[in-house]
């Protein structure tokens, strides 16, 4: 089965992410590890998920520093062996190409702009035009400097798979089944809707998550139902 799911595991408790692996498997192959599971269970608590079944690592570090940081960063991790990398393409050509250069078999995966910033936000930090005209130039710089993956808004995905080779994997974020809340997501897609712009992989979270207060074969059943129409 290849899904194209990724499952955001937002938990500071090393037993709820365990069980969230356990109970959702069946439906997705990938999950994203953020900074704030990182920071504080590091490779211990990647070795522990790995126990609750067999998958590939999306590590969400989204490094942004002097090239020859990252470089030393992602040589770091290679031992942990994640699928995906996140680094910010905003840190340069320079440093993608080090990340690329530092693992060559992970996926360097550029975050272009974070969906968090608004376009007033994006002009005082020194942007010009619009946000989609910003991610498209960061994903082209990036995949030119060797990055093989996007992270942008599903928004964004048409754009940006209109300039890329059709081999560079897009990860969107904010997407919602019609019948799931929005949560705090402003702009968001059906998953339907995200692959058919263009989308390789969809990061999910609590539209998932969520079930785990009823039990976890809800979770497992919330998983499959999403997942269901994008491999029919
Ligand atoms: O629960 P939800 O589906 O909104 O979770 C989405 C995941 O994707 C979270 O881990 C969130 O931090 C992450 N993310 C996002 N928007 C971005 C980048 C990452 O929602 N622009």
């Amino acid at each position: 089965m290849s899904s194209p799911l990724i499952l955001a595991l937002d938990t500071d408790d090393l037993d709820t992410a365990k069980s969230w692996i356990e109970f959702t498997h069946d439906s997705i192959g990938v999950y994203k590890i953020g900074l704030e599971f990182f920071l504080k269970f590091g490779r211990h608590g990647i070795t522990s998920l790995r126990e609750a079944g067999d998958f590939q690592l999306f590590l969400d570090l989204k490094l942004h520093d002097i090239p020859n940081t990252v470089s030393g960063a992602t040589s770091s991790i290679l031992d942990i062996a994640p699928k995906f990398l996140t680094v910010h393409a905003s840190g340069g050509r320079a440093m993608v190409a080090a990340a690329v250069a530092a693992a060559p078999e992970v996926s360097i995966t550029a975050v272009t702009i974070l969906t968090s910033l608004s376009e007033e936000d994006l002009h005082e930090v020194g942007f010009s035009g619009s946000s989609v005209k910003s991610a498209v130039r960061l994903a082209q710089l990036a995949v030119s400097a060797g990055a093989t993956s996007i992270v942008c808004s599903p928004l964004e995905v048409s754009a940006i798979r209109e300039v890329v080779p059709p081999h560079i994997w897009l990860i969107t974020p904010g997407v919602r089944p019609s019948e799931s809340s929005t949560d705090d997501q402003k702009r968001t897609m059906t998953p339907l809707e995200a692959v058919e712009s263009g989308a390789n992989f969809l990061v999910i979270g609590r539209p998932i998550t969520s079930h785990w207060a009823t039990s976890g074969q809800a979770m497992r059943e919330a998983a499959a139902r999403i997942l269901e129409p994008l491999i029919s």
